[in-house]
């Protein structure tokens, strides 16, 4: 029997629109574009729970069976599992800079030259 491929949290988070949308239930990834448009609970729900692990939001619903068994037909891998954290809006639009420059080494790099020149001020007088 072939191998199931099985998905990353990574590989889930780059299918989040309304031509492509893919969730996760239960450790199974799902591609449930088609169902978008068909989802008796509006496709903006399952769009908000793309990319990132479903069960909680497709549990707390309280689906019925047959929404369970429609499961099957959307059925793409299993995954990998991983932090089921929600994408965030940066991470959905692709609208980062693509620096990795982080502010977080700002402040100590300003301190060293503030100190620099502090020591320089010092040596002057
Ligand atoms: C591929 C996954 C999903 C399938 C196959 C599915 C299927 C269905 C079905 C068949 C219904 C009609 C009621 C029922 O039979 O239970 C329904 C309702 C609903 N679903 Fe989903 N659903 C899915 C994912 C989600 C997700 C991720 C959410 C996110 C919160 C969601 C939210 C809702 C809501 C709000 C309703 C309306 C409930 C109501 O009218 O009381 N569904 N869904």
């Amino acid at each position: 029997m072939a191998a199931k491929p099985v998905y990353t949290l990574e590989d889930c988070k780059k299918h989040v629109s309304d031509k492509d949308c893919w969730l996760v239930v239960h450790g199974k990834v799902y591609d449930v574009t088609a169902f978008l448009e068909e989802h008796p609970g509006g496709y903006d729900v399952i769009l908000t729970s793309s990319g990132k692990d479903a069960t909680q939001d497709f549990e707390e619903i309280g689906h019925s069976n047959s929404a369970r068994e429609m499961l099957n037909k959307y059925y793409l891998g299993e995954f990998a599992g991983g932090d089921s954290a929600p994408v965030t809006a940066k991470a959905a639009s692709g609208s980062s800079s693509g620096s990795g420059f982080s502010f977080g080494l700002l402040l100590p790099l300003l301190l060293i030259i503030a100190a620099i020149v502090f020591q320089f001020y010092l040596k002057q007088k």
